[in-house]
């Protein structure tokens, strides 16, 4: 039941977030925002409760750990429109609200020929959420098709069009996730292309198209069916077991450190980083080693199938995840002196 509604926005108070993100720990709001049309949001903006408190978007809840309840308001945007900004034989600018539910965009674009984003297929999440921490899988980054971010600036209380140079894209990183409280992202503009080369660089990829049985060229449809059969197997569905993907964000060192990190254990896998002074070192290995994958503390615990993912049993609180998470990272820093960081937004506690 909404406490109280207006053109395009609905308020709940006191709301229990718990069935909201996907590692299904208990949190509530004192207020929820539901907007249904972005153009609402300077009128709620103009409001003290929202315009002076801390703001928490909510999409898909899929990468954030309620390790105590958000103290301001939480706004989810639910508008789920996607259309056409401008096509040619080769190319297309798609739009898509920030409340699409990021596969389901995947497959709209892939539908009507469009490729660039069949690597990132099966990511849970929104579109909104896309950009904030420029998500990537097997091999590809959103950044690499964004055209423009559409977002609701708090600080000049307006909508801003930023094309993907100003959003300081990097390795899980924008301008958007270094300033949460001042944008809301509204929409996202996408360059795809209609005969763009697969990419299939990712360990793994080649292997699983070949085992369907396609053995060249494949179409952007094939690699995305690829990925979404790795992703079944080896990242548990949050529908069934809790979780937030990856937890942690694969560290990069500078490439001295990685050589001799590699001379003491060549086993550890090393991958390129943006630039040649640096690596970016398998957090997933580093955690596997010191002997955590599979481990529980009570309901909290460490996915038998990957070493990286944070997973919650039944009940575990989001405060006992994150003392789990904060015994990995001191467990992986005494062994390899590598610090690594969390990868989802942690509210209502400091890392
Ligand atoms: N590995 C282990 N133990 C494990 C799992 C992996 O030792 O339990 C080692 C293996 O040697 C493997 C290497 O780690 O070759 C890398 O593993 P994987 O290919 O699964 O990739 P990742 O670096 O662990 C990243 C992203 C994932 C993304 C995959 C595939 C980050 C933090 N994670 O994981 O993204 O799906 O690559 O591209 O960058 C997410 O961000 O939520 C996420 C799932």
């Amino acid at each position: 039941m909404s406490t109280s509604s207006g053109s395009g926005y609905r308020l709940f108070e006191n709301v229990r977030l718990d069935a909201r993100n996907t590692f299904g720990v208990a949190a509530r709001a004192p207020l929820l925002v539901e907007v249904s049309n972005t153009t609402a949001l300077p009128e709620l903006f103009g409001y003290a409760m929202l315009r002076d408190a801390p703001l928490l978007v909510l999409g898909g809840g899929s990468n954030l750990l309620f390790a105590g309840d958000p103290q301001g308001a939480v706004l989810a945007l639910t508008a789920q429109q996607i259309c056409i900004v401008e096509e040619d034989s080769s190319h297309a600018i798609v739009r898509a609200d920030a409340g699409v539910i990021w596969h389901d965009f995947v497959l709209w674009t892939l539908g009507r020929g469009l490729c660039g984003l069949e690597n990132l297929a099966l990511i849970p999440g929104t579109v909104g959420a896309a950009p904030i921490q420029n998500i990537g899988a097997y091999g590809v980054e959103v950044r690499a098709c964004i055209h423009v971010v559409e977002a609701f600036d708090r600080q000049c209380g307006g909508v801003v069009r930023l094309v993907a140079a100003d959003c300081a894209f990097a390795y899980r990183d924008s301008c958007f996730k270094h300033d949460p409280d001042r944008y809301v992202v509204t929409a996202v503009e996408f360059a795809l292309s209609r005969n763009a080369a697969a990419i299939l660089s990712y360990a793994g990829i080649g292997e699983e198209l070949a085992a369907m049985g396609v053995t060249q060229a494949p179409r952007a449809t094939q690699v995305a069916e690829a990925v979404i059969r790795i992703r079944r197997r080896k990242l548990p569905d949050p529908a069934v077991l809790g979780n937030a993907g990856s937890f942690f964000k694969n560290p990069i060192v500078p490439t001295a450190v990685a050589t001799s990190l590699l001379q003491e254990h060549p086993a550890l896998p090393v991958f390129r980083a943006t630039d040649d002074g640096n690596r970016k070192l398998s957090a997933a290995w580093l955690i596997d080693q010191c002997g955590f994958k599979g481990h529980r503390d009570g309901d909290a615990g460490v996915s038998s199938e990957h070493a990286l993912v944070l997973v919650n049993h039944g009940h575990a609180s989001g405060l006992q995840l994150l003392e789990l998470a904060r015994r990995i990272a001191a467990a992986v820093f005494a062994r390899f002196g590598v610090p690594i960081e969390p990868e989802p937004r942690i509210i209502g506690a400091r890392w």
